[in-house]
Parts: C-alpha cells; sequence; structure tokens
C-alpha cells in the first residue's frame, strides 16, 4: 500500500458511521499526526526487516473507539488503532485494549473494515490486568510498537515493565504531566504512597528525594523533574533513547508525550517523525 498522508486518511472518515467517537480538543490532531507519521515511517523501514520474522506488531493500551471528534470544528479524526491498520506495508499484528465496553466494540467494528481486519484483536478490559493477554498475541521475534494514551495517570510502570520484557518494544507513553502532576502533585500525590503518580513511575522511583531538593517549583521545572523521574525508571527495565513531544492547547502545555526505544534507530524514526508540523512546514528545533 502507498503511502496515506494524514489528510487523505482523515477523509476516509469524514462520514458520521453512528458508531460512538470520543469528543477532543483541537492538539488531539497534533498527537495524532506525529503518531501516523511515526507509524508510516517505521512500517516503511522495518517491515520485511530478517532482523524481526515476527514482523512488526502493534500495541494500543488505550484505544479509544477508532475516531475522535473536534469539539470546536467537528473534524472527525482516525484514532490512533486505524492509523496502524492503514500503516503502507502490513503491520503483523494490531492488538488493541480499552476499557469501555462501547468504545472497544466500536473499535473492533471499524477495524474490520480496515484492510488490516485479519490481523487485529480487541481486548476489552483494563490494559493494566490484561497486559498478558496483550502480549499472548504478540507474535514472536518482532519488533513492538506500543502507543499509551492515557487520558491521565492510568498506565502502571508494572505493565510497561511487562510489555518491555518482551525485548523489541518501543513505546509512545502520553505523560500527563501539565494537566495532572503540576496540579495535585503536592496537594494529593506527596501524602500518599499509593498515588496514581507513585503506580505510574513505579516502585523506587524515589520521585520525594527529588522533589525535596527542588527549589525552584514553577511548573516548568516541576514538568522537567518527572520526565526525569520517568526516563530513569524507563532505563532501569532496559530503554536507552529517548525523545519528547509537549503537546499544548490554548492555555499552555496540557501533557508530553515520552518516546522510548532500546535502538538509536527507533529514536531517529520519531525524530523523523516530529519534523515535519501539520501545515506541512519543516521544523528547525
Ligand atoms: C485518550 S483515549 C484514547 C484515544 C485513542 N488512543 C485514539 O487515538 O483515539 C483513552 C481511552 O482509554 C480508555 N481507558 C481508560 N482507562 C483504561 C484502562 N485502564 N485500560 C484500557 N483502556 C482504558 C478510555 O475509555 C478511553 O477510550
Amino acid at each position: 500500500m502507498a503511502q496515506l498522508e494524514w489528510s487523505r486518511l482523515c477523509e476516509r472518515y469524514t462520514t458520521d458511521d453512528h458508531r460512538p467517537t470520543r469528543s477532543v480538543g483541537g492538539w488531539t490532531e497534533d498527537k495524532l499526526f506525529f503518531w501516523h507519521r511515526y507509524v508510516q515511517i517505521t512500517a516503511t523501514a522495518m517491515v520485511g526487516n530478517p532482523r524481526f520474522p515476527g514482523g512488526v506488531a502493534y500495541v494500543d493500551l488505550f484505544a479509544g473507539p477508532g475516531v475522535c471528534v473536534v469539539r470546536d470544528t467537528l473534524k472527525r479524526l482516525p484514532g490512533s488503532p486505524l492509523i496502524a491498520a492503514y500503516a503502507p506495508k502490513p503491520l503483523s499484528r494490531i492488538i488493541a485494549c480499552e476499557l469501555d465496553k462501547a468504545n472497544a466494540a466500536a473499535c473492533e467494528e471499524r477495524l474490520a473494515e480496515t484492510p488490516a481486519a485479519d490481523r487485529c484483536v480487541v481486548l476489552a478490559g483494563d490494559c493494566n490486568t490484561q497486559v498478558d493477554r496483550v502480549i499472548h498475541e504478540l507474535p514472536k521475534s518482532c519488533l513492538g510498537l506500543a502507543f499509551i494514551d492515557p487520558e491521565a495517570l492510568h498506565v502502571k510502570f508494572e505493565t510497561i515493565r511487562a510489555l518491555s520484557a518482551v525485548g523489541a518494544m518501543d513505546l509512545l507513553v502520553l505523560f500527563a504531566d501539565a494537566f495532572d502532576v503540576v496540579r495535585n502533585v503536592e496537594e494529593y500525590y506527596l501524602k500518599n504512597p499509593q498515588s496514581p503518580l507513585d503506580r505510574f513511575l513505579g516502585e523506587g522511583s524515589d520521585w520525594r528525594t527529588d522533589w525535596s531538593s527542588l527549589l525552584d517549583r514553577s511548573a516548568s521545572k516541576v514538568r522537567d523533574l518527572f520526565l526525569n523521574v520517568y526516563r530513569r525508571q524507563l532505563k532501569r527495565i532496559g530503554y536507552s533513547h529517548f525523545g519528547d513531544q509537549q503537546i499544548s492547547g490554548p492555555s499552555g502545555p496540557l501533557y508530553r508525550l515520552v518516546y522510548a526505544s532500546k535502538s538509536a534507530l527507533g529514536l531517529k524514526f520519531w525524530e523523523e517523525a516530529k519534523s515535519k508540523t501539520r501545515d506541512g512546514q519543516s521544523r528547525l528545533w
């Protein structure tokens, strides 16, 4: 299949199919645009690579219903599982997990209408408890691309650890740093060792020690601190190459996309994906 530009993929989903959708802010299109480019670049380069006889497999732990609708403009956007289904070279397996039953059913139906229909599985349930089933669905000796796109700090580090243990598993994790951590760290998370932040960062993160030595607690310094703690944890489970991308709304930063790979090549693909913006401009940073 030829490369499908983002705008052409969006055109496929302009018509309302009367299934559930997800209402989103306009910035969601930035997130999906970068992910689409990354999947396109990685599939083009890596599908068929003899190093990965199991092909390139895709894991989506927070799959959603498959289509997002931008609140202000009503523009319909293909969600992450459909981006994978239209990869320019076939991904060997597409494994989507979704907690909400109606969303999971909509995702399954939409995937069934794509060229990847016979390579997809949708698991309904909490990804933190379904992760073993996700791993079971992966082909042996594959390169995994995992998109982890929660609405807040919903993915446990233990889940990431389990995924990473399969071998080559590149990650893009939405880290709700600005709209969750910055707002809640002092009031809720600091005193509670079982907090969502503790589960997200994982055992042994020791973030309170970092916090106690942080003198400048401006939002940007707090965000930097937690990015460093998260990367430190990812290093402990074998990741060595990191990228990130801040996503902002009209009032400033909202969250970060944290990219992690065990290979320099993965990071190169991510950097290439980020090198163009939605308006087709090349970025100089
Ligand atoms: C931000 S949306 C995902 C959007 C999707 N990646 C896309 O591109 O359209 C988060 C989704 O995760 C689901 N969800 C929330 N907690 C979950 C969990 N623990 N396990 C799996 N899915 C979950 C929600 O129902 C929601 O549909």
